[in-house]
């Protein structure tokens, strides 16, 4: 099998580029292709002839896509629309990576993949349009919802509780958002197989379990080995340009269907703060 990933300078990217063996893979940031660019997306892909593209390429400031909407919609929707249509011309199966913002947060059970979309933000507003784009012009692509991402090679979240927590002696962290830490390489792991079973349409992929980003700092901080005191706060307290969803946990039933079970965030954190260490 021959594998286009796009988005491979990013979080997600750099872990399947290294989690991806057995198949030939090309690897592209945006310096080789800037998906808003359709002729150049174009030439790539029809030169590329991959049986898999991997749209992992996205801009992922949810805070600044609030006041870059232009940029969001154009990079997070048009781009992978200039995607879409290029794998369809060259005969391509797609890959395409969304969010738990595509919802609302209000309900208080697992999301599952037929739940309505109702994004609150400018970044879940441009993933829901591409993913309704998409599913028009290629309706066998499959759409990988993901939330919370972490894991080495960029910033994210423990990155930054694990920097703090070496240099203050409390940190306030919100107690009122819920979803579900992902470790890239999971996530990776999971997309590949997703290729290989020739996934199709919508399939909710994060690591088992759910908790606040407030458990989540306080799980980091103990096993990074600090003393920091980690303080509960309400989202209100922590303003921020963009709303983020009070419950956005999605639930595995779509991805049991192909057979993959993810393991638990407790224990992809373990595993994080031990690549982190190597
Ligand atoms: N991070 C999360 O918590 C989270 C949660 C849910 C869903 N997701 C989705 O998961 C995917 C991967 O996220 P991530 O955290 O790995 O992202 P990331 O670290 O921010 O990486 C983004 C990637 O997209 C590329 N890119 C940005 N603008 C581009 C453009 N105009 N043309 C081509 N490439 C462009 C970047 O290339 P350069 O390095 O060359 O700039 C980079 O490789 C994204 O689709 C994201 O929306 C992420």
């Amino acid at each position: 099998m021959k594998v286009l990933i796009l988005g491979a300078t990013g979080l997600l990217g750099k872990a399947l580029v290294r989690e991806w063996t057995g198949d030939e893979v090309l690897a592209m940031g945006s310096r080789d292709v800037d998906i808003r660019d359709s002729a150049k997306v174009r030439e790539i892909i029809g030169n590329a002839r991959p049986d898999w593209i991997v749209l992992a390429a996205a801009y992922t400031d949810v805070d600044a896509c609030e006041s870059h909407r232009e940029l969001a919609f154009s990079v997070n929707r048009d781009g992978a629309v200039n995607v879409a249509e290029a794998a369809r011309q060259a005969g391509a199966e797609l890959i395409f990576l969304s969010s738990d913002y595509v919802f609302d947060g209000k309900k208080t059970s697992p999301y599952e993949v037929e739940n309505k979309r109702n994004p609150q933000s400018v970044y879940g507003h441009s993933k829901a349009e591409a993913e309704i784009n998409l599913l028009e012009i290629l309706p066998h692509c499959c759409i990988a919802r993901t939330s919370w991402i972490f894991g080495v090679g960029g910033r994210c979240f423990p990155d930054t509780i694990l920097r703090l927590a070496a240099n203050r002696p409390a940190l306030d962290v919100v107690n009122d958002q819920r979803g579900c830490p992902t470790y890239t390489v999971d996530l990776a792991r999971a997309i590949i197989q997703l290729c290989r079973k020739d996934a199709s349409g919508i399939v909710h992929v994060t690591n088992a379990g759910d908790c606040t980003w407030f458990e989540f700092a306080q799980q980091i901080v103990t096993r990074g080995g600090f003393t920091a005191e980690v303080r509960p706060v309400s989202s209100q307290q922590m303003a921020r340009p963009a709303p983020r969803p009070a419950y956005s946990v999605l639930s595995a039933t779509s991805l049991r269907r192909y057979g993959i079970e993810m393991p638990e965030w407790k224990d992809a954190l373990g595993r994080y703060l031990q690549e982190r260490k190597s």
